[in-house]
């Protein structure tokens, strides 16, 4: 696969070298997005005024404009950035080319975006502007190997993250960084870091940060590589690829780029080399005439596929080859291990047997479908890797572990003070109303429970697991499913006993998680050392008698927000109503932990589930059962 992308991209270089000053921009990759507009529609219209204006703009702007053409709802959107190395002429010569070349590539799409070597080009039928986007996404390699990658890694490291400071952190820069540093005594590695202007600092590291985290997995211990985003772009090479700043030091070697003033050395450099760019454009362009239509459509499912797609080497590198001191702990699919990668960030690695359910195929898809779902209380999908015998999974790494080390610790939970806890409240109530509405795809969790609430270092809350969940259709409220994946105490009846799935059933278990939180106390637990009651009925009881307070928990010692406490402890009894209907939405649930001017309905009786549908006796609420059934399992097993 790698491959692949490799051949063209030396043809490139090789083209590139010979015709230093030659008028063709190097194309690098493409993306077609969005829907299809028809031909001779005023989108149409519309989108060809955009280019042509962005094309006419490009030699009076400093490298980057943003334009619109046209009325909504028919309004075209776009924007190009050329290289902070070139100069306007250059530019302009490659937003020309560009702006020809996207509609060839994408014909009749709305929204697409093609790089070159020397510039980007975006347009959309909806604004993109001042917003970071880090898909869709390309890495491209140099196939030659480097000498000593330890060190080469090393190097080149401090090299990218130097600049991702230097453009991310110093406005002088326009965003816009290049740099080099001493690999061996007569080599040198040249990196080359840039973000489109119009978004903000923080978003440009982040942007930037994220690509530099590519490297390691596209580009591992190759001589070059670049990771192409929409909002920022990051390059290296063991040659110079861009031009130096007119005024640096004489010292500099040849530069690759345009602008040589010693006319001999370039005839007599042009003439053999431009009969062998001739060839080799030849080959070039036989070999991608030879290439299948679907081939092209495959490359564009890659695309996506391979950002995530990690080495096994490298996993096995930052984990320390699965050392047993890097094991975090052990879930139902298989261990989970730290990591770090190069560069320095640091992952979380689930380890899954092989042959565990899924094809590969329908493995990838999901993965590439789940890291698709960024948000802050979520955590986040890096990507996997399938290799050999392998099947992993790669997160970001989450420090405080997770929420059920703390509030059911007698001794850690005094570190969950109030304003911490309801903190974490609201954070996965935002983080499930982005699931349930605002993510691209719509999920239900379906195992929301303390030990899938990891902390982050300023002990935010981040969901995580919800890979398990299942995709559903948006115009399905509820579905029949005999498949279940849940946990005891926070299952919702329906979906328990009748597999009735739906975003209600994950209200249910948040209104469980959040009165575990003010309680302190395990539902299951709970019901084992009270023996009459559980935890809601134990609530509901409080909530009728107007004692709702004595449900919080004793070490939190009165010091918390009475008015914050009660409206907590009502949200919780509305979510696990045992009507289905009466629960509120996540949408309403976080606007009444926000508001405090909205009144809240009153809450009927809690599903009486532990207690009425099934007989303490039974083996079902001990402890063993806490722990999720992650893999799917009839329902009967649990019911029986
Ligand atoms: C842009 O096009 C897509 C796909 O056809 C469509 O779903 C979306 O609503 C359009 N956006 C706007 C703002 O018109
Ligand atoms: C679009 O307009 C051109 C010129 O007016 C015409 O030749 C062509 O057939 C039209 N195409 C469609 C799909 O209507
Ligand atoms: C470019 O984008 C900015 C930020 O969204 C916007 O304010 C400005 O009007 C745009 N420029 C043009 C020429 O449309
Ligand atoms: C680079 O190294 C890999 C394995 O280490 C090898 O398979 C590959 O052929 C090498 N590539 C080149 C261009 O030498
Ligand atoms: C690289 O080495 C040369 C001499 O060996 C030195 O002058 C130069 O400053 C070094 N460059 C960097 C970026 O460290």
């Amino acid at each position: 696969m790698q491959l692949q992308w490799s051949i063209p991209f030396v043809c490139l270089m090789l083209i590139r070298l010979g015709l230093s000053s030659a008028q063709q921009p190097d194309y690098a990759y493409h993306s077609c997005l969005g829907g299809i507009y028809t031909s001779n529609s005023t989108y149409q219209a519309n989108l060809n005024l955009l280019l042509s204006s962005l094309s006419s703009n490009a030699a009076l702007q400093n490298g980057f404009y943003n334009t619109t053409a046209g009325l909504n709802p028919n309004t075209a959107y776009g924007l190009f950035l050329c290289r902070g190395d070139v100069t306007s002429e250059v530019c302009q010569n490659c937003v020309e080319a560009a702006s020809k070349e996207i509609l060839q590539r994408c014909p009749n799409k709305k929204e697409a975006i093609i790089w070159y070597d020397l510039c980007l080009l975006r347009y959309s039928n909806q604004s993109i502007f001042s917003t970071m986007q880090q898909s869709p996404g390309v890495s491209l390699l140099n196939i030659n190997n480097i000498t000593n990658p330890d060190r080469f890694n090393q190097i080149l490291g401090d090299l990218m993250n130097s600049l991702v400071r230097r453009a991310a952190l110093d406005p002088s820069t326009g965003m816009f960084a290049t740099g080099e540093a001493n690999f061996t005594s007569f080599q040198q590695v040249y990196g080359l870091v840039q973000c489109t202007p119009d978004i903000s600092q923080s978003d440009c590291n982040i942007c930037l940060a994220e690509a530099v985290g590519q490297i390691p997995i596209c580009c591992n211990g190759k001589r070059g590589g670049r990771v192409l985003r929409p909002s920022c772009y990051i390059r290296y090479e063991i040659d110079l690829f861009y031009q130096l700043k007119p005024n640096a030091p004489d010292s500099s070697p040849p530069s690759v780029g345009k602008g040589g003033d010693s006319s001999k050395l370039i005839i007599v450099i042009i003439i053999p080399t431009a009969i062998a760019v001739i060839i080799l454009s030849i080959v070039w362009f036989c070999l991608r005439r030879k290439r299948p239509k679907d081939r092209v459509k495959d490359l564009d499912e890659i695309t996506s596929e391979e950002s995530l797609q990690f080495n096994f080497d490298t996993i096995r590198i930052a984990t320390d080859n699965f050392s047993e001191a890097n094991k975090l702990g052990q879930g139902g699919f298989g261990p989970v291990y730290r990591g770090k990668l190069f560069g320095g960030r640091e992952i979380a690695v689930k380890r899954l047997s092989r042959n565990s359910g899924q094809g590969e195929k329908e493995f990838k898809n999901e993965v590439v479908l789940v890291a698709k779902l960024q948000h802050r209380n979520l955590v986040r999908l890096l990507g996997f890797c399938l290799e050999r015998e392998e099947k992993l999974l790669i997160y970001e790494f989450v420090p405080n572990t997770s929420l059920d080390n703390f509030i059911f610790d007698p001794a850690r939970c005094t570190l969950l003070d109030w304003e911490k806890r309801y903190k974490i409240i609201r954070g996965i109530a935002r983080g499930l109303l982005y699931l349930h509405e605002d993510s691209p795809l719509r999920i239900i969790h379906r195992d929301l429970k303390p030990s899938n609430i990891l902390l982050d270092a300023e002990m935010n809350p981040k969901i995580s697991d919800f890979g398990t969940a299942r995709l559903f259709r948006v115009d399905q409220t509820q579905t029949n499913t005999s498949r279940i994946v849940g946990t005891y105490g926070y299952m919702a009846p329906e979906y328990a006993m009748h597999g009735q799935i739906s975003v209600k059933s994950d209200v249910f278990s948040f209104g469980v998680l959040l009165l575990e939180i003010v309680r302190g106390q395990k539902n299951n637990s709970f019901y084992q050392s009270q023996r009459t009651e559980d935890l809601l009925s134990y609530a509901w009881r409080l909530w009728n008698e107007g004692t709702a307070l004595e449900l919080m928990d004793s070490t939190l010692r009165e010091c918390f927000s009475a008015s914050e406490a009660m409206r907590c402890i009502h949200i919780g009894l509305l979510c696990v109503q045992e009507d289905v209907a009466d629960r509120p939405t996540m949408d309403s649930v976080v606007l009444m932990l926000s508001s405090y001017s909205a009144t809240l309905p009153l809450p009927s009786a809690p599903a009486y589930f532990l207690q009425s549908k099934m007989e303490p006796e039974k083996p079902l609420l001990d402890k063993s059962t806490s722990r999720s059934t992650e893999f799917s399992a009839n329902a009967d097993l649990y019911l029986r």
